[in-house]
């Protein structure tokens, strides 16, 4: 009885350090990131931490490729679920799927086809490592060259890619209207 209240006394206190909060990445920054990024037919996008889901489906939309979100929270998941059954409803002309994952980011198996990996800002730099980790294996395992797309990305996530990977950063795209260094988009390749 001790250990189970210990237990998920634990849990929840691992999620509150290291699981960030729900917050969109607003559609006009994605705007002026894929005026100067592109997605090709054959790419596959996971966005790790996806919330409600509207990154996953504005790119959906936008390059009509097979897009996926994870998500750690139930409710939000649940969100995302709904929002895919509307906009799947109004957009039955593209072929390409639309998935969304319950389940922790660090604790999902990639899969060989998936090249680009979208994040903001949605959990420590710990559980960032993990994640990063299990794409290198899949690299490893499926050989081929993937994008780790940063939004807002701290600089804690920066070091990390630059010292501790062999991904190098080949775009910045910043947000200068809003006068905030951390607003941009950073795009690693290994
Ligand atoms: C800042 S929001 C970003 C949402 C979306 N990617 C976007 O850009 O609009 C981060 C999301 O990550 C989720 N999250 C936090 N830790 C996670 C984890 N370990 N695995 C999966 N999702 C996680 C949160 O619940 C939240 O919905």
């Amino acid at each position: 009885m001790i250990d189970d209240i210990y237990d998920k006394l634990h849990k929840w206190m691992y999620k509150a350090m290291h699981y960030y909060r729900y917050e969109a990445t607003p559609y006009d920054h994605l705007d002026m990131f894929f005026e100067e990024y592109q997605f090709s037919s054959g790419d596959r996008l996971v966005d790790f931490g996806c919330g409600r889901g509207w990154v996953a489906l504005y790119i959906h939309n936008r390059f009509q490729i097979p897009v996926k979100g994870v998500e750690v929270d139930r409710e939000t998941y649940e969100q995302a679920l709904k929002n895919r059954a509307v906009y799947l409803e109004n957009h039955k002309h593209i072929s390409a799927p639309v998935h969304f994952h319950y389940g922790a980011a660090e604790d999902y198996k990639v899969e060989p086809e998936e090249n680009r990996f979208y994040f903001f800002n949605p959990f420590s730099v710990h559980v960032f490592k993990k994640v990063t980790s299990n794409i290198l294996e899949s690299v490893m395992e499926h050989r081929r060259s993937v994008d780790i797309i940063l939004y807002y990305p701290t600089p804690e996530y920066e070091r990390f890619l630059k010292n501790k990977t062999p991904f190098r950063l080949v775009k910045q795209v910043s947000i200068p209207e809003t006068g905030d260094e951390y607003d941009k988009f950073l795009v690693y390749r290994y």
